[in-house]
C-alpha cells in the first residue's frame, strides 16, 4: 500500500476495518482485516475463502505474505479487526488463529505489537511463546 512515514496504532486498526470491508468470505460470513507495517509502508490483508474450505486464507497471512512478495520481511506492528465477531464471546472471538501467530513470529521480533480490535495490544512472545524455528 501507500508509503507511510509513520503510522499510529489508531489509524493501523482503521486500516484494519477498512481492509475487513473487502473480505471474500461468502461461506464464514465472518470478515477479518489486518493491516502490517513493513519497511514504512503499510501492507492491507483480507481473509479469502474458497469453496474448498481447507483453502481458506487468514487475513494476517495475506497481508504479512503481502509485504514479504514486496520485499520487506520484517513486520513491526500488526493490527487484526474481526468485524463480524460475536459480542458474546469477548476477546477470543477476536483473536489471531494459532497459525497466523507462528507466521507472524517468524516476520517480526518478540516484543512487536499485535493490536487486536476491540480487545487491546498484545506483543507476538504473549500471543506465542516458544514459537517453532529453524536454524540458519
Ligand atoms: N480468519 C482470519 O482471517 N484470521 C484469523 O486469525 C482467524 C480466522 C478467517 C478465516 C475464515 O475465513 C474466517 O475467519 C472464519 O474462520
Amino acid at each position: 500500500m501507500s508509503d507511510l512515514g509513520r503510522v499510529s496504532p489508531e489509524q493501523l486498526l482503521e486500516y484494519a476495518r477498512h481492509a475487513a470491508t473487502l473480505a471474500y468470505a461468502p461461506y464464514s460470513r465472518f470478515r477479518v482485516g489486518a493491516a502490517v507495517v513493513a519497511g514504512g509502508r503499510v501492507f492491507l490483508g483480507c481473509n479469502v475463502e474458497n469453496a474448498s474450505y481447507g483453502l481458506c486464507m487468514c487475513a494476517e497471512r495475506v497481508a504479512a505474505f503481502k509485504a514479504v512478495s514486496e520485499g520487506h520481511t520484517r513486520l513491526s506492528m500488526v493490527a487484526v479487526s474481526c468485524v463480524d465477531a460475536d459480542a458474546a464471546l469477548g476477546a477470543a472471538g477476536r483473536m489471531p488463529c494459532g497459525a497466523c501467530r507462528q507466521v507472524l513470529s517468524e516476520l517480526a521480533d518478540p516484543e512487536t505489537p499485535v493490536l487486536v480490535d476491540g480487545v487491546g495490544s498484545l506483543t507476538l512472545a504473549e500471543l506465542l511463546p516458544s514459537a517453532f524455528r529453524l536454524g540458519g
